[in-house]
């Protein structure tokens, strides 16, 4: 069953630095997902450390910290039905050699040490990420002027 959800995603630093930023926003907006909360920022390794704490035993880990502080990242939270399945979907595989043609690193990139985007992989990671990047009152609750059911 479809569900309306939250999910976090960031423009990694090779992302904003290739100028992807607003090609990656526009495929959230067109595919019918509200931005709830946007902002550019520099987080440091100890935050970053705690993002990907779930890999810190990883042989790449170091390597992705590093990767993940080499310049500001676009972090947002998304809203919709199905926003965190249907986010990864857009993401494309971990792996550019295996992303479809049509996903974000499919089209935008060749390797799985600079992939361009991160997105949440379940309901429980994204409200847990979307509480480390943002405070409450950055989630921005707003209603558009169309119906729920017009893009
Ligand atoms: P993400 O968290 O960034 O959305 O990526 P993911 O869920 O698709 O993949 P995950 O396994 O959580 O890995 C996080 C990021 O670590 C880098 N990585 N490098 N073998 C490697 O060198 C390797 N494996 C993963 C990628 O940047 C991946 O997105």
């Amino acid at each position: 069953m479809s569900t309306t959800e939250r999910t976090f995603i960031a423009i990694k630093p090779d992302g904003v630095q290739r100028g992807l930023v607003g090609a990656i926003i526009s495929r959230f907006e067109t595919r019918g997902f509200k931005l709830v909360a946007l902002k550019l920022v520099t987080p440091g390794k100890e935050h970053l450390e705690k993002h990907y704490s779930d890999l810190s035993s990883k042989p790449f880990f170091a390597g992705l910290v590093e990767y993940m502080n080499s310049g500001p990242i676009v972090a947002m939270v998304w809203e919709g039905l199905d926003a965190v399945k249907t986010g990864r979907a857009m993401l494309g595989a971990t792996n550019p050699l295996s992303s479809a043609p049509g996903t974000i690193r499919g089209d935008y990139c060749l390797q799985m040490g600079r992939n361009v985007c991160h997105g949440s992989d379940s309901v429980e990671s994204a409200n847990n990420e979307i509480a480390l990047w943002f405070k409450d009152e950055d989630l921005v609750s707003w209603e558009s002027a169309q119906k729920s059911w017009l893009y």
